[in-house]
C-alpha cells in the first residue's frame, strides 16, 4: 500500500514538473513515506529523518518531509521531536503534497527566513479517490501494478493501529477502478493487485449487492473480464470477508490463480477473542476447507502474531498446531509490537521478548521445512508462469510467478516479459524455484 501511495505522489509531482532522481544525494526534496504497523518501522523512519535533518543543517535549501501513517499517528509530536522537518502529511492528504512543496519552494526562493513547517493531517472526504495516477514511462511497461480500491478499516482488531492511521472504510466506485485497470492493461500491465486495508469489505456500505454478490466480487468479475489481463490478486483480506460469493470466485475466476492469503493471527480462540477477531479456530479451518473444495490446488498464506498479551504456552501450541494442520506455504510471522493508543496496549501480561522470539523462531522453522518440501515436490512438473521482470543476474534470466504465486527463475529472452510461459521446474530452494521454458511442439 505504501509503495502505491508513494508511486501516486511521485506521479503527481512529475505532472507538476518535478523530476524523480535515483540518487538521494542529488535530491532537493526528500519525502519519507512511513508505516506504523510495528514499532520497528517507526524507529527506522525516525532514524532516517534525524539523519536527513543533519544534512539540512549543512544545506538549508534541502526540504524534508514525512508522509503517511507515522505522520498521521504522531502528528505534531513529530515536529517537536524533529523540528527541522518541513512537511508532515497524513494519509488522507497525499494529493496535497505538490501544492505544499510549491509553497515551501516559493518561500525559499525569496531568500527569506526558513519557511514555516507545514502540518496537514485532517480527514478529507473523498480522499480515497485521489490515489490513482500511474506513470506510463516509455520503455518497460509495468507488468505487475497495484490499484488502491479502498482506504481505512472498521474492524478494530485490538492490536492494530490502522483504524487510527487510515480512518474509516471508504471505497472508490467500481467504474473508476475498472477505468484505471483498463488504462494500465492498455499500457502493458498483465497482473493487477487490488489494495486496501481490508479489501473484502470493499464497498459494503457504499454499493448494493447485485445477484447476491458483494461489491468486492462484482469488482473482481469486472476486472477478470479484461481480455489482456492474466492475473488478478488482492491484499489484505479478512477471513470474515470470505462469504460464499468470494469462495465461489476462487473456483470460477481463473485469473485469481491458486493462491489465497488468509490472515489468522492466532490459533487460540481465547487470543482471537482478545484480538477482536470475529472467528474461531474451528470456523477458520472450515473456511480453509471450503476454499480447498472450491479450488483444490490453492496455496495458502497467512499472517500470525506471536506474543500477544496473555498468550500462554498453551495458546501458542494451538497456533503452532493450526499452522501445521493447514500447512501454509507462505506466512508473514510477526512478534507482537505494542502500539500506543490501541486497546491491546492496555492489557496486562505482556509477553517477555525472549518468549516471543522463541515462538517466532519455532514457526519460522516449520514454515521453512514446509516450503522447501512443497517446492521440492514441484521439481519435474510444468507450471504456468507469468514472466514479470529480468532477474538481477545473470543477464538473460527472468523472474516470474506460478499460479500459486511461487517465485521462479528461468532463462528466457526479454520479449517474453508479460507473457504466460510454460516452465518445467528443475530445482528448488526454500525461497524460489528454478526451471526451463518448455517450447511447444
Ligand atoms: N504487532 C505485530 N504485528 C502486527 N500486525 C498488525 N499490528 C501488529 C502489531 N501491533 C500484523 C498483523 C497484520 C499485518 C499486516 O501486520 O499480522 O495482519
Amino acid at each position: 500500500m505504501n509503495e502505491r501511495d508513494s508511486e501516486a505522489v511521485a506521479s503527481l509531482l512529475r505532472a507538476r514538473g518535478y523530476a524523480i532522481v535515483e540518487d538521494e544525494a542529488l535530491a532537493d526534496v526528500i519525502l519519507l513515506n512511513t508505516c506504523s504497523v510495528r514499532d520497528l518501522a517507526e524507529q527506522k523512519a525516525i532514524g532516517k529523518a534525524a539523519h536527513l535533518s543533519k544534512r539540512k543543517r549543512r544545506n538549508p535549501r534541502l526540504l524534508v518531509g514525512i508522509l503517511g501513517c507515522m505522520a498521521q499517528n504522531r502528528g505534531a509530536d513529530l515536529l517537536d521531536r524533529l523540528p527541522d522537518l518541513d512537511l508532515v502529511v497524513g494519509t488522507q492528504k497525499f494529493h496535497r503534497v505538490p501544492d505544499h512543496l510549491d509553497n515551501l519552494l516559493a518561500t525559499i526562493k525569496g531568500e527569506g527566513p526558513r519557511p514555516e513547517s507545514i502540518l496537514d493531517l485532517d480527514a478529507e472526504a473523498g480522499s480515497q479517490n485521489e490515489i490513482r495516477g500511474h506513470d506510463h514511462t516509455e520503455g518497460a511497461p509495468q507488468i505487475s501494478a497495484y490499484i488502491s480500491i479502498m482506504q481505512g478499516c472498521n474492524m478494530h482488531c485490538t492490536f492494530c493501529i490502522v483504524p487510527k492511521t487510515r480512518g474509516e472504510e471508504r471505497s472508490r466506485p467500481i467504474d473508476d477502478i475498472v477505468r484505471e485497470a483498463e488504462d494500465l492493461v492498455a499500457h502493458g500491465t498483465r497482473e493487477i493487485t487490488l489494495l486496501g486495508q481490508i479489501v473484502t469489505s470493499y464497498g459494503r456500505r457504499e454499493f448494493p449487492m447485485v445477484d447476491g454478490k458483494t461489491p468486492f466480487v462484482q469488482l473482481l468479475e469486472r476486472l477478470h473480464a479484461l481480455p489482456q489481463l492474466h492475473r488478478l490478486r488482492f491484499t489484505s483480506p479478512h477471513p470474515s470477508g470470505f462469504k460464499p460469493d468470494l469462495i465461489a470466485a476462487h473456483r470460477d475466476l481463473s485469473k485469481l490463480g491458486e493462491y489465497a492469503h488468509l490472515p489468522v493471527q492466532s490459533g487460540s480462540d481465547r487470543i482471537l477473542r482478545a484480538m477482536n477477531r470475529p472467528y474461531t479456530r474451528d470456523t477458520y479451518l472450515r473456511l480453509i476447507a471450503s476454499l480447498r473444495a472450491a479450488q483444490p490446488k490453492l496455496w495458502f498464506s497467512t499472517d500470525i502474531i506471536v506474543g500477544f498479551p496473555g498468550e500462554t504456552d498453551e495458546d501458542f501450541a494451538a497456533t503452532r498446531d493450526l499452522f501445521r494442520e493447514v500447512g501454509f506455504e507462505m506466512a508473514y510471522l510477526f512478534k507482537y509490537s505494542t502500539r500506543t493508543g490501541t486497546p491491546a496496549a492496555e492489557l496486562p501480561d505482556q509477553v517477555p521478548t525472549d518468549v516471543a522470539e522463541a515462538r517466532h523462531r519455532e514457526l519460522m522453522d516449520i514454515l521453512e521445512k514446509r516450503s522447501l518440501a512443497r517446492h521440492q515436490q514441484m521439481v519435474g512438473t510444468t507450471e504456468e508462469v507469468l514472466a514479470q521482470e529480468p532477474a538481477k543476474r545473470p543477464a538473460g534470466r527472468l523472474m516470474g510467478r506460478t499460479r500459486g504465486y511461487r517465485k521462479v527463475f528461468f532463462d528466457a529472452p526479454d520479449r517474453l516479459l508479460g507473457e504466460l510461459v510454460q516452465v518445467r521446474i528443475t530445482s528448488a530452494t526454500v525461497a524460489a524455484l528454478h526451471g526451463e521454458v518448455v517450447t511447444n511442439g
